[in-house]
């Protein structure tokens, strides 16, 4: 299973490498490398009116809403004054943004920013709870092309910018898929693969999503949803043996049986889907 490591590491290589190609034109942006601002319980005051699609706290019980408990900061912020200025735009969100008051320095978005992230997400709360166990095959393509990419078709792993865990790379402003539901990442995907989305700093996603075939978003949205970032974080390190030991032990890398669909019951019927 892990024979591509060294094919991996050079993907990943190349998608740090897009990375920091990336961020200088972005060097001046409030929301990156910044430790996180703003102020939670006045964040809560200005979000009753988001919890009708994003849930209580952030755990949104809607798949195609997505959950906004525990995502990066800086994540959020960016994503929320994308909102307001247009450069992220969406029928719903565009409106809703609106009923955040003006503020100097987008305080507002800041606190409400802080107030989402500092929310554990809680997979027993939101939609997950109630998702599709992941058919195996499907889970196990999806881990492929999430840990390890698509060399063949140019695609970085997505682990190397969204990290092995799924927690993504706060600083960076890059989010969290860990736990995110596999109906709107699968979305987001298409969005971005059609140009609909195109506010990824570079264009990075919008490039990786044009070279992924609509099943292979299916897969990939399946699995992120279902990985569990403590059975990536909770083992290593410390030691590196153990840790591929522990990880080849599991029968999807990263997710835990639980969350799994015996073979034969759903698997023919799940691959085509989102074709
Ligand atoms: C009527 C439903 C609805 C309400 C109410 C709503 N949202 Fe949203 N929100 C959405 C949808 C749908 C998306 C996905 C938009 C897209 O596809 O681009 C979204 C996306 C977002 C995102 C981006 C998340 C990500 O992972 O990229 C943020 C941040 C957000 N909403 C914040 C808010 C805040 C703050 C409020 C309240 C002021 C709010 N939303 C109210 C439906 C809603
Ligand atoms: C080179 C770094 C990089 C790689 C590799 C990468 N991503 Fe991303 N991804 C980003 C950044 C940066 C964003 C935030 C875009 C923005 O600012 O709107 C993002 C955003 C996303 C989103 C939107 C999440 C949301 O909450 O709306 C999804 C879904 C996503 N990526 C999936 C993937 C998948 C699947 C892969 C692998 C096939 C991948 N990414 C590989 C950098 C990367």
């Amino acid at each position: 299973m892990f024979q591509d490591t060294s094919q991996a590491l050079r993907i990943a290589i190349f998608a740090s490498s897009v990375l920091i190609a990336i961020s200088p034109a972005h060097a001046g942006a409030s929301y990156l490398g910044v430790a996180p601002q703003g102020n939670a319980a006045k964040g809560a005051d200005n979000i009753a009116v988001c919890s009708s699609c994003h849930g209580a706290h952030g755990n949104s019980l809607k798949p195609e809403f997505p959950n906004l408990a525990g995502q990066n900061y800086n994540y959020l912020l960016k994503q929320m004054e994308n909102f307001r200025s247009g450069a992220r735009q969406n029928n719903t969100m565009s409106a809703m943004i609106q009923t955040v008051p003006k503020a100097p320095g987008d305080a507002n978005l800041q606190d409400i920013a802080r107030y989402f992230s500092s929310q554990p997400l809680d997979r027993k709360a939101n939609a997950n709870a109630t998702a599709a166990k992941a058919p195996l095959t499907l889970a196990n393509e999806g881990y492929r092309i999430y840990q390890q990419g698509i060399p063949a078709q140019r695609v970085p792993s997505c682990s190397a910018c969204h990290m092995p865990s799924g927690l993504g790379n706060a600083p960076m402003a890059i989010p969290a898929l860990a736990g995110q539901h596999a109906t709107y990442i699968e979305a987001q995907l298409k969005l971005f693969a059609t140009g609909k989305r195109d506010n990824s700093p570079g264009h990075v996603m919008e490039m990786i999503a044009r070279r992924l075939r609509p099943g292979q978003r299916h897969a990939v949205a399946v699995y992120s949803e279902a990985l569990d970032p403590s059975l990536i974080n909770g083992i290593g390190p410390r030691d590196y043996a153990e840790y591929i030991k522990a990880l080849a032990s599991q029968k999807v890398p990263g997710v835990p049986t639980a969350a799994l669909a015996t073979e034969a019951a759903t698997d023919s019927k799940k691959t085509g889907a989102g074709n």
